[in-house]
């Protein structure tokens, strides 16, 4: 039976310019290509102009392709979702800066959500939810970083990982078998007993910045990689599984496997698990790094612009992040 479901009707991206290799970061830190690659698959990443590339900037950008991949004009969206990790500023929301950037005259909700690197698919099914209400009809979704404000630029463990950009999707109401189309299934999940395992601890209420912070660069990124590495492939393959489950969907079924794209050897051993061919995997970890929430969309994006994504394939996509917060979902593109 048909009822109200969500489609994606347009998507966006926009990375910086300012391409940096693995060469040049060593002549920051300790590292070499060589290790970069093999532990990361990272080949280079963007870095935004501190002076234009703000998380709103970018998301503006990339709003302005899924616009027109939609063929809808700014007034005709009536929601925006924004993920964020390290807004523009701490208040007032970076949505309302986005609204204001794309012209919008007409009221329209703008809000941020911070789940971190899960923040694109937390998006996805708080949107999907908003669609199902009956009150909206294209929400804008992006998902925006600048990881490289928060990256401690000497510490050769965290640095290296990172990089910036946008990604922007409008998901819009449509009606359709449940079933068959929108988002068949999804799980959310977050284990906050390994939140210090990522964690950027100053600058909120709780730890105010000082000059002794600042002295001891605790208004950075830390984290335990090898912490954060087996949890990823273990909750990205268990929740993977839950998803294809739940929905009746066999491995072979799914067109493309899009995954947070934080390590390439994470994607690997997730993707090997279900046996999707590489081939079925979207990866653009070695050319962007890891953008947090806006690594699955700028991947969707491109893979549409590109063709490989076709209406009616079926996309698993799989995240995690600080938090820990993670999540799958399959839906029909
Ligand atoms: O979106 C979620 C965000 N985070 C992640 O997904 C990160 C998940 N974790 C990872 O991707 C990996 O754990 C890392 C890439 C961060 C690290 O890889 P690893 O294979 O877990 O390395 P490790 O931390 O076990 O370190 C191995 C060695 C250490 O040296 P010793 O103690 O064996 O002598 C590190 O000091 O590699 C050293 N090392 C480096 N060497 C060269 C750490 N970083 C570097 C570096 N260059 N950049």
């Amino acid at each position: 039976m048909n009822s109200i479901v969500s489609k994606i009707s347009g998507t966006g991206h926009y990375v910086p310019s300012h391409v940096v290799t693995n060469e040049e970061l060593c002549k920051r830190v300790d590292t070499t290509d060589e290790w970069i690659r093999e532990r990361t698959g990272i080949k280079e990443r963007r870095i935004g102009d501190p002076k234009q590339d703000f998380p709103s900037y970018m998301a503006t950008q990339a709003a302005k392709m899924a616009l027109e991949e939609a063929k809808l004009s700014p007034n005709e969206i009536d929601f925006i979702l924004f993920s964020v990790t390290i807004p523009d500023f701490l208040f007032p929301n970076t949505a309302s800066l986005i609204q204001e950037n794309l012209g919008m005259t007409h009221q329209c909700p703008s809000l941020d959500i911070n789940a971190a690197c899960s923040g694109y698919v937390y998006g996805m099914v708080v949107a999907d939810a908003l669609i199902k209400t009956g009150a909206y009809k294209n929400i804008l979704l992006i998902g925006s970083e600048l990881t490289s404000r928060f990256n401690n630029w000497e510490d050769r463990s965290s640095c290296i990982l990172f990089g910036d950009g946008a990604g922007a999707t409008i998901i819009s109401r449509t009606e359709g078998n449940p079933k068959e189309v929108g988002i068949l299934k999804h799980i959310l999940g977050s284990d906050p007993t390994k939140k210090d395992a990522l964690i950027l601890r100053a600058g909120g209420s709780r730890i105010p910045i000082t000059k002794e912070i600042l002295d001891n660069k605790e208004n950075f990124v830390t984290m335990d990689g090898q912490s954060v590495f087996k949890a990823a492939v273990k909750t990205l393959a268990s929740q993977c599984e839950f998803v294809l489950r739940e929905s009746n969907t066999t491995h072979d079924q799914v067109d493309w496997f899009i995954p947070h794209q934080a390590n390439l050897r994470i994607i690997e051993a997730v993707g090997d698990r279900f046996k999707f061919p590489k081939e079925k995997v979207i990866i653009n970890v070695d050319q962007y790094a890891n953008t947090s929430s806006a690594s699955i969309p700028i991947a969707i994006s491109e893979a549409v612009k590109d063709k490989r994504i076709k209406r009616g394939q079926l996309l698993l996509l799989a995240t995690f992040g600080a938090g820990l917060t993670s999540g799958a979902l399959a839906i029909r593109y």
